[in-house]
């Protein structure tokens, strides 16, 4: 876990420069669609992360602990992010939607591996949404920023999926394929409402619906592959890289 702290503190200290002084200058096309969307991510990355928070307190690993509240840290950076972004769009930000209650309900119910597998059902979506953004406009702003939330998601995918490596090392082979089952009918599930609530963007940016979906099937298998295939092995920098920027 040293190993995450240093991560997320590097991670800190060495994030792209984004060009502000350039102001956006977004494709006419993806204009609304692309606040629509952004709205709804940036609602979803602003929380604080208190039920996380005290779960991982409970593990009674501080360094855990220290490396969950750098995780949330960085959440929250994308939000401010997103919101520079709508304020430069002159669009305001959302209070609420349906899809953030129901995440934050669904991660209530549960102990702290529950909750990360039920946190980790947009990362994986949110770490394909970003490239997609990233590849679908020539802004220089929201490039770079698309470009850091895509590489940062990389980290995440990678520092959750090691510590459920390790949690699910002793739990039975019955119960990990129950796991796995039920979790691929839950991010399916999620998958579906991401793309039918983020079509409009999804179109503009030229992102097919069967490539979005065969995609974040791949992420799903590369985490899935990480934390119950016991030799496979991750770390920061051996976990597949978005390319981009
Ligand atoms: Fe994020
Ligand atoms: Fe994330």
């Amino acid at each position: 876990m040293q190993n995450w702290l240093n991560y997320f503190e590097q991670n800190r200290a060495n994030r792209s420069p984004v060009p502000w002084e350039k102001g956006i200058n977004v494709e006419p096309h993806l204009r609304k669609p692309l606040i629509r969307s952004l709205q709804k991510f940036q609602l979803g990355e602003s929380g604080e992360g208190r039920k996380l928070k005290s779960n991982a307190r409970k593990t009674g690993d501080a360094t855990y602990a220290v490396a969950i509240d750098l995780f949330i840290g960085e959440e929250q950076e994308h939000a401010r992010l997103m919101a520079n972004i709508l304020r430069e769009l002159n669009a305001p930000l959302l209070a609420s939607h349906w899809s953030d209650h129901c995440f934050i309900f669904m991660r209530q119910l549960f102990g702290l591996h529950q909750e990360l597998m039920v946190l980790l059902l947009p990362e994986m979506i949110a770490k394909r949404y970003f490239r997609a953004l990233h590849d679908g406009t020539n802004d220089a702003v929201l490039r770079a920023v698309f470009a850091q939330i895509a590489r940062d998601e990389d980290g995440h995918l990678a520092f959750h999926i090691e510590y459920l490596r390790h949690a699910f090392e002793k739990i039975s082979f019955t119960k990990k394929i129950f796991a796995l089952v039920i979790w691929r009918i839950l991010f399916r599930a999620t998958c579906v409402a991401v793309m039918l609530d983020h079509r409009e963007i999804l179109r503009a940016i030229g992102m097919r619906p069967r490539q979005f979906w065969d995609d974040c099937g791949k992420i799903f298998d590369e985490v899935t592959a990480g934390i119950f295939s016991p030799a496979h092995l991750l770390a920061p920098a051996k976990f597949p890289a978005t390319q981009i920027g």
